[in-house]
């Protein structure tokens, strides 16, 4: 295969200034580096999609404690990106192979073979189906919440990286019913006519809870939240006998530093329902990408699931309002940027 040219000096994002309230473009730098030779058993890899997500916000602030490692003020960020190998010296990949990395805000990576993922081009119908929150989404319906036939399912957030991936998990996993709630009409109708959501109302529209009590007169199931706050405490009262509650993430706070990670809890409520509560945590292990990836590639197969995501194009330097964006509200499914 004839190698393309690898130039000079590359794009990359660095951490300009720690978030302390919103994340706004002031908090990055977009600058240009020089892209080092691979010594032995490396490999230059151009990157082709890079995925944004919400905690990418929380990942900038100086006192985040997630378990994940924080951004570093004059640092690149790091975030997971798929591309192609242009140039390698290792026995492990070659030229054209196609990899996902956790360097990817950035539009060349040089690393070791090692620290780089080949991708498998017979499992999903482009590079860019591994760019997916469906580790976390799959683990948090299937192994924390344990959906099973006949449940009705409540997803907040729901048209979001997460969300959008989850409610499709519960409806594969034989829940009767899925609801979801998102902040606008637009969201709404993408859960029902392009999700396959059997409901979805807009929480910005009237009082969760009445809204969430027709939509589901015997109560709701299963509870997974990305949002806390409100939707949380409605939740709540919604919930039918013995529901299990997997809190994933609590959005209504993270996003402009609100309280809603801190709702109030009904605890007699809680008792007389016997409900579950479960926050969780994913590590990714390979047990749980690969128990998301094998079932994300057969049901597409099957046509059962679809890949909800959205692309912005433009290159790397569109990627800090990409991020604004999202926790605005304007995207919808896992976001991508094209980096090429
Ligand atoms: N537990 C874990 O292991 C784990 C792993 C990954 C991610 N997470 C968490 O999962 C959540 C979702 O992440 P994501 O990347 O998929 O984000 P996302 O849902 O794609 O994007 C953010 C969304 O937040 C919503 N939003 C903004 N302000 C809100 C508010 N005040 N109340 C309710 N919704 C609001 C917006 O949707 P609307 O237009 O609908 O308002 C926006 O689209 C985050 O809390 C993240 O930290 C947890």
């Amino acid at each position: 295969m004839a190698t393309e040219a690898i130039p000079a000096k590359a794009r990359e994002v660095r951490l300009a200034a720690h978030v302390t309230d919103v994340v706004t473009k002031a908090n990055f730098d977009v600058v240009k580096a020089p892209v080092r030779e691979p010594g032995d058993g490396e490999v230059v890899v151009r990157y082709d999609y890079l995925q944004v997500t919400a905690v990418m916000q929380d990942l900038m602030r100086e006192d985040a404690d997630l378990p994940m490692p924080t951004y570093k003020v004059g640092e690149p960020l790091w975030g997971f990106a798929v591309g192609k190998v242009v140039k390698s010296n290792s026995p492990d990949l070659k030229v054209g192979d196609d990899v996902e990395g956790m360097n990817g805000w950035n539009e060349y990576a040089v690393g070791p073979a090692q620290s780089f993922w080949k991708l498998d081009p017979t499992m999903f119908p482009t590079p860019q189906h591994y760019l997916t929150q469906g580790p976390t989404a799959y683990h948090g319906i299937v192994d924390i919440a344990q959906v099973k036939e006949g449940d009705t399912v409540f997803v907040s957030g729901a048209a979001g990286g997460v969300g959008s991936l989850a409610g499709q998990i519960a409806k594969c996993m034989g829940a009767k019913t899925v609801i979801g709630s998102a902040g606008s009409q637009k969201k709404i109708d993408y859960l029902v006519n392009e999700l396959g959501f059997d409901a979805a109302f807009n929480y910005k529209k009237g009082p969760i809870v009445d809204q969430l009590r027709k939509l589901a007169p015997e109560g709701i199931d299963v509870f997974f939240d990305v949002v806390g706050g409100e939707t949380f405490e409605a939740a709540i009262q919604a919930a039918a006998q013995d529901a299990r509650f997997a809190l994933c993430g609590a959005l209504s706070g993270q996003v402009g530093n609100g309280d809603g990670a801190f709702p109030r809890l009904d605890i007699m409520h809680s008792i007389v329902r016997q409900i579950q509560i479960r926050p969780f945590a994913t590590y990714h292990t390979p047990d749980q990408i690969w128990a998301w990836q094998s079932h994300f590639s057969q049901w597409l197969k099957e046509g059962k699931f679809v890949f909800p995501h959205t692309v912005v194009e433009g290159g790397l330097g569109k990627a800090p309002q990409a991020l604004i964006d999202l926790l605005r509200g304007k995207h919808s499914g896992n976001l991508l940027v094209k980096l090429t």
